[in-house]
């Protein structure tokens, strides 16, 4: 996991084929409809070559940044606060099936889909599973924007990311 200490800023960025190469993200970045795989890190590693490339392949770390179109409907979780920015909502891009990574995403249906065994989850509803052999929805990642304006995570997942059997660090 890439758990922050308190206080600490925790960026998502963009791979960019070059390991060593930050690139940020901007709401803007993300069109209506769109998406992006981004990696969260934390603000001490920015800094150390090896903690960011140990940070672009943390097996938990991708990320699915969505941006819905405007005046989608979306329905949250009951009870659950808004981990959004605005039309933006980050989820984990690991399958809670047997951990592969989700890759698609279906603008028109709202459903992400994993390759591996067909889950399919809906992003339209806090990425529950809708079909195939997940029982999870995908963990959220609550996300605002610093003062810079660019993307960061406000806390860690909400919940465990990736299949049940992974190890778990308490
Ligand atoms: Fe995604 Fe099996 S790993 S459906």
């Amino acid at each position: 996991g890439w758990k922050a200490e308190k206080g600490e800023k925790v960026y998502l960025r963009r791979h960019t084929g070059n390991f060593h190469e930050v690139s940020l993200v901007r709401p803007e970045d993300v069109e209506p409809g769109g998406f992006e795989t981004v990696f969260p890190f934390r603000e001490s590693e920015r800094n150390d070559e090896h903690a960011l490339v140990a940070a672009l392949k943390r097996a938990d770390a991708p990320v699915m940044l969505i941006r819905m179109r405007p005046n989608q409907a979306i329905t949250k979780r009951a009870g659950q606060e808004d981990f959004n920015y605005g039309d933006l909502y980050a989820y984990s891009k690991i399958c809670t099936h047997l951990g592969c990574p989700t890759s698609l995403f279906e603008q028109q249906t709202g459903l992400l889909l994993c390759p591996c065994h067909q889950s399919q989850f809906d992003v339209f509803e806090y990425a529950k599973p809708r079909f195939g052999p997940a029982t999870r929805p995908l963990p959220q990642l609550p996300i605002t924007v610093d003062e810079e304006g660019y993307l960061v995570a406000r806390s860690d997942f909400i919940e465990a990311v990736g299949p049940a059997f992974w190890e778990r660090k308490s």
